[in-house]
């Protein structure tokens, strides 16, 4: 099978490290987005995320002309769809008395329209988008048989996850293993053919749904795991434990690999995959919406290790470190962090929040600082969210020269409470109660 040329549509996270790693492995791409901002910024030789050597694999991938932008899919031998599947802010489904999510699936369904007017006999189709279970052989195909071409006959359909480490994703997308499911064995092949183009890691062929199951099978283990954690952090204060103590001597057991609590559970994977099997089929899925509760729930008990560490948070002056759903990346989307400042707000604290990879963010109702010393400036306490290496880094004599505040809160288990305690602060810390 020959792929001279592809259109990906969707130049994110996950779309433009695949765009321009086909791009330097030769095959002509046209990447495809609808964010006029996108189009431009790639068009004018830059990038629009921040993720480790993007920058120069997208720059040589633009200057050997194998990869162009455009806003429109073109005729391609295969389409790769990887637009977001987030779930609805303003609607909610209901059952046995539990609210749930439900998933938004319109970009997928755009996608998959605009590539119609582009399909012709013997191409592949491959959605990447994570995406509830039969969404590929219920809502993708439908659409794309509108041709009046059929799939797995007049061409192929896969959905194949995508599980690339967010830091690491090029190096991810070439190493890690790959599961293609077909809506037909050929289809599964097609994939396959596609991909090894410069996957180095296994390529697995199974069928659709059953990709579709792994990838959500996958994200919600995480979920249930850090959930477990979380409850864990809580049991820990009300016993007089130190979690951290108790989950490392637990996973001491060789077959005990307890996760580390914080915060809750952000991104754009992990916190809203778990829904797309809930809605999916809400009877069957009691453990996977509580653990969701669970994590969803967590800046709750935030919001009370901050009282603990300074009584009523009426005017307190708060430091608030990091705003990324986890440690060194600038994806701010469904963050915990966030979240915290405003049940912290909503209490009459006054925060400053300072995200290293993010210092331009505009997120609703936060007071973004625009270094580490606004942010501390005038601060009471400095409340750890994110552990950043370069915070978790920090020197607190260092921090004691640079801000009032005696009072440190470490939502992720980042600091040494004896270190910071002899630089005259009071270290408050996530699931720690030891007296
Ligand atoms: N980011 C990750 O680490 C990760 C990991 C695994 C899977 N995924 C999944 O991959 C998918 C994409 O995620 P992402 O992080 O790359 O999202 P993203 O928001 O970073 O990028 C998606 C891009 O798609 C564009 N888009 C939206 N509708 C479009 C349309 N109809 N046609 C063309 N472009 C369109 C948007 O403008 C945006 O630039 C999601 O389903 C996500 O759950 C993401």
């Amino acid at each position: 099978m020959n792929f001279q040329k592809i259109c990906i549509l969707g130049l994110g996270y996950i779309g433009l490290p695949t765009a321009s790693t086909f791009a330097t492995h030769g095959v002509n791409v046209v990447g495809v987005d609808i964010n006029p901002h996108v189009i431009e910024t790639l068009q004018g030789g830059s990038i629009h995320i921040h993720e480790p050597g993007l920058r120069g694999v997208v720059e040589s991938a633009l200057a050997s002309g194998n990869l162009t932008i455009s806003p429109k899919p073109e005729k391609a031998d295969a389409f790769l769809i990887a637009v977001p599947t987030p779930f609805y802010e303003d609607k909610v489904g209901e059952y046995d008395g539990r609210k749930y999510r439900l998933a938004d699936m319109r970009a997928v369904i755009s996608a998959t329209e605009a590539i119609l007017p582009c399909l012709r006999k013997g191409n592949l189709v491959i959605l990447e988008s994570t995406s509830p279970p039969r969404t590929t052989v219920d809502l993708v195909k439908p659409i794309l048989e509108r041709s009046g071409l059929k799939a797995g006959i007049d061409f192929y359909l896969c959905y194949s996850p995508e599980r690339v480490l967010p830091g690491q994703i090029l190096r991810e997308l070439i190493e890690n293993a790959r599961v293609v499911g077909g809506v037909t064995p050929e289809s599964a092949k097609a994939g396959h053919a596609l991909y090894a183009t410069f996957v180095k890691g296994q390529i697995i062929e199974t069928d659709a749904t059953t990709a579709e199951m792994v990838k959500l099978m996958e994200n919600t283990t995480r979920d249930v795991n850090i959930a477990i954690a979380n409850e864990f952090s809580r049991l820990a204060e009300k016993f007089g434990v130190d979690v951290w103590e108790a989950i490392s001597l637990a996973n001491l057991h060789p077959r005990i690999n307890i996760l580390s609590p914080g915060p809750g559970v952000g991104g754009h994977c992990i916190s809203v995959d778990p829904w797309f099997l809930v809605e999916a089929a809400p009877e069957l899925t009691p453990l996977i919406y509580h653990a969701r509760k669970v994590n969803d729930d967590q800046p709750y008990f935030v919001l009370g290790e901050v009282k603990r560490a300074l009584g009523t948070l009426k005017d307190k002056k708060i430091a608030a470190l990091g705003l990324a759903y986890k440690p060194d990346v600038d994806d701010l989307r469904e963050s915990p962090a966030a979240e915290v400042i405003h049940l912290l707000q909503l209490e009459g604290a006054q925060v400053k929040a300072w995200e290293p990879f993010k210092p331009e963010a505009e997120l609703k109702g936060i007071d973004m600082a625009t270094d580490l010393n606004t942010a501390f400036k005038d601060a009471d306490a400095i409340l750890l969210l994110v552990k950043h290496t370069q915070f978790a880094d920090f020197d607190p004599e260092d921090i004691a020269t640079r801000t009032r505040a005696r009072v440190a809160i470490d939502t992720v288990n980042a600091w040494n409470a004896e270190e910071w305690q002899k630089a005259g602060f009071r270290l408050v810390r996530l699931g720690v109660n030891k007296k």
